[in-house]
């Protein structure tokens, strides 16, 4: 494999998707074993859901939490984690790049690990395998603070990524179908902005935005593809 020279680049962004987990034993999204596949979106991961049932979709996002704890980040995660000055932008809610030792990401779809109150505006950190609470001290059921189907992404969040990607001169994305939007032009932006564009994906999307793809897994790709 051609490896890269690190040092060659000033900034270099890593954007990822379920992919990048998919080796820690995560489920993807889309295709064999995703989890749209197994579950409907409608019923679990939309805001009518909740309104609808706010327990049944707690109790599901609490599932996902538990089968997260049970995985680990793997040798990729650490790659990325050991580049000094590298940015991460993810679209996982997972937070494995940060249990890897990332820091300062960039979680476009929000995050497993924190409610929020939308009737007080109340944000709750909250770690642990089972919800400490599921209610806020105003009363009202805490809503998984996750970007769920027919969601706007928090502006303040898509500034600061899209900043990040016009500043990078090295893009690499790992791990996602590009399919869901505004994420997937971030690669085309990237490349308006002069970037280098990279993809890692053992099933690559072809996009015209890369100058150079991978087909390979992220565990088995990134610790071969660096010169430090
Ligand atoms: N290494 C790298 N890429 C992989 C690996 C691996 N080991 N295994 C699978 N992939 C690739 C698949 O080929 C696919 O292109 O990861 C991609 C996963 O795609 P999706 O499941 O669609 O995940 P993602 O692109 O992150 O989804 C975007 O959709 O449902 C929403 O909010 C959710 O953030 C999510 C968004």
């Amino acid at each position: 494999m051609d490896r890269i020279t690190l040092s060659q680049y000033r900034r270099i962004l890593f954007f990822t998707g379920a992919g990048m987990s998919a080796e820690s034993g995560v489920p993807t999204y889309r295709g064999k074993g995703g989890v749209w596949k197994e579950y409907d979106y409608e019923e679990y991961a939309c805001q009518k859901a909740f309104d609808r049932n706010p327990e049944k979709v707690l109790r599901f996002h609490e599932l996902r939490r538990q089968a997260v704890l049970d995985c680990l980040p793997h040798e990729g995660h650490r790659v990325i984690a050991g580049i000094p000055g590298v940015k991460v932008i993810t679209q996982n809610i997972d937070g494995m790049h940060q249990r890897a030792g990332s820091e300062g990401v960039i979680e476009l779809h929000g995050t497993l690990w924190r409610l929020r109150c939308d009737r007080c505006r109340t944000v709750v950190e909250d770690h642990g395998k089972s919800y400490e609470t599921l209610k806020c001290a105003c009363g009202a059921w805490l809503r998984p603070d996750i970007i769920w189907f027919g969601d706007m992404l928090d502006p303040v969040v898509v500034r600061k990524a899209k900043r990040s990607v016009e500043e990078c001169d090295l893009f690499i994305s790992i791990g996602t179908s590009g399919t869901v939007w505004p994420a997937a032009g971030f690669p085309a932006l990237a490349r308006e902005w002069g970037a280098y564009c990279i993809e890692i994906n053992p099933e690559p999307s072809g996009g015209r935005e890369y100058h150079r793809t991978i087909a390979g897994n992220a565990g088995a790709v990134l610790p071969e593809l660096f010169i430090f």
